[in-house]
């Protein structure tokens, strides 16, 4: 099987912004986060990046939240209409919310993510989820991937993050379920769990409690945790706690970035799982509109190259 991830996408949809939407809210966050962003990400590179994991072969697209700038309805509507454009999307696309699809505490209380991508959200296991429809549970083929919320309302200046101690619960218990026990099991939640070499944890971008959240889900024998965030391409090993294994923690960057050189421009990974191992990690780079995107690197781990010189 094979899983597309896109992140970050920061759709925006300024023609469709109505001035009284967020002229209340914070006004010169919000002008001048619109104004960069509009610079930097391009909804017409996340279409290539559909195209592009359309042309190859893939079964499954997990998007790690971070679609919209400000939470607005309009910039939900034209990212919903973007994933809707993938075939079959209600039943191939998992996705969850960023720090900036609840920007807002009147965004975060109202659910908008959810009701915008309440399709996404239906669950194979729908006893573990909570109101607010977290944790899902995706089942496909040897795979299941899971999806937490670590969206927050923050105070201006942070985007920090933190997963529910009951919704990290209820996930802890879905995942020693025994429709589980022989499966592939990955994570999608926005914020990182690990620091990497690049990224300290920024005490106003952190998420508050990815300790608590990497030691469950290791406890757990997830194999793959997948998020979004720093708009930095990083694939990190660690031990399980459970049994003998890896946990892979891996970002792919920020899909809609036009420019920027390799460090920065636009890329999604694909995961491919072969017999519930991962066998291959790929990572495509936009180049330009006129090539779209291109493969930039890829891993293949151990287990797979033994069996191919057998
Ligand atoms: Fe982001
Ligand atoms: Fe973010």
């Amino acid at each position: 099987m094979r899983i597309g991830h896109i992140s970050d996408l920061h759709i925006l949809a300024i023609d469709r912004i109505r001035p009284w939407e967020y002229l209340n809210k914070r006004m010169v966050g919000g002008l001048n986060l619109l104004l960069n962003r509009s610079k930097a990400h391009s909804t017409s590179v996340v279409e290539r990046a559909l195209e592009a994991l359309d042309s190859l072969n893939v079964d499954h697209i997990v998007i790690s939240g971070d679609l919209t700038n400000l939470a607005l309805d309009s910039e939900f509507a034209a990212a919903a209409e973007i994933i809707r454009s993938i075939e079959s999307a209600f039943s191939r696309v998992s996705v969850v919310p960023g720090n900036h699809d609840y920007y807002t505490p009147g965004a975060a209380s109202s659910g908008r993510f959810e009701r915008h991508f309440k399709e996404y959200l239906k669950s194979d296991l729908p006893e573990y989820q909570l109101e607010r429809g977290y944790p899902f549970c995706h089942l496909r083929e040897d795979v299941a991937i899971i999806g937490l919320n670590s969206g927050i309302a923050t105070p201006w200046l942070f985007a920090t993050g933190r997963v529910d101690d009951d919704e990290l619960e209820q996930a802890a218990r879905m995942l020693d379920d025994e429709r589980l026990k022989s499966r592939f099991k990955i994570v999608v939640v926005h914020h990182p769990l690990m620091a990497d070499e690049h990224h300290r944890f920024n005490f106003n971008r952190r998420m508050i409690n990815a300790e608590s959240v990497l030691t469950t889900l290791r406890q757990k024998n997830v194999d793959l945790i997948l998020h979004g965030h720093n708009h930095y391409l990083s694939v990190l090993q660690v031990p399980k706690l459970g049994e003998a294994g890896t946990t892979f923690v891996c970002e792919a960057g920020s899909t809609s970035v036009e420019g920027g050189g390799p460090k920065m421009a636009g890329k999604f990974n694909i995961y491919t799982i072969d017999d519930s191992q991962l066998v291959e990690i790929e990572t495509h780079l936009f180049e330009s509109h006129a090539s779209g995107f291109r493969p930039f690197r890829s891993e293949v781990f151990r287990r797979h190259i033994e069996e191919e010189r057998g």
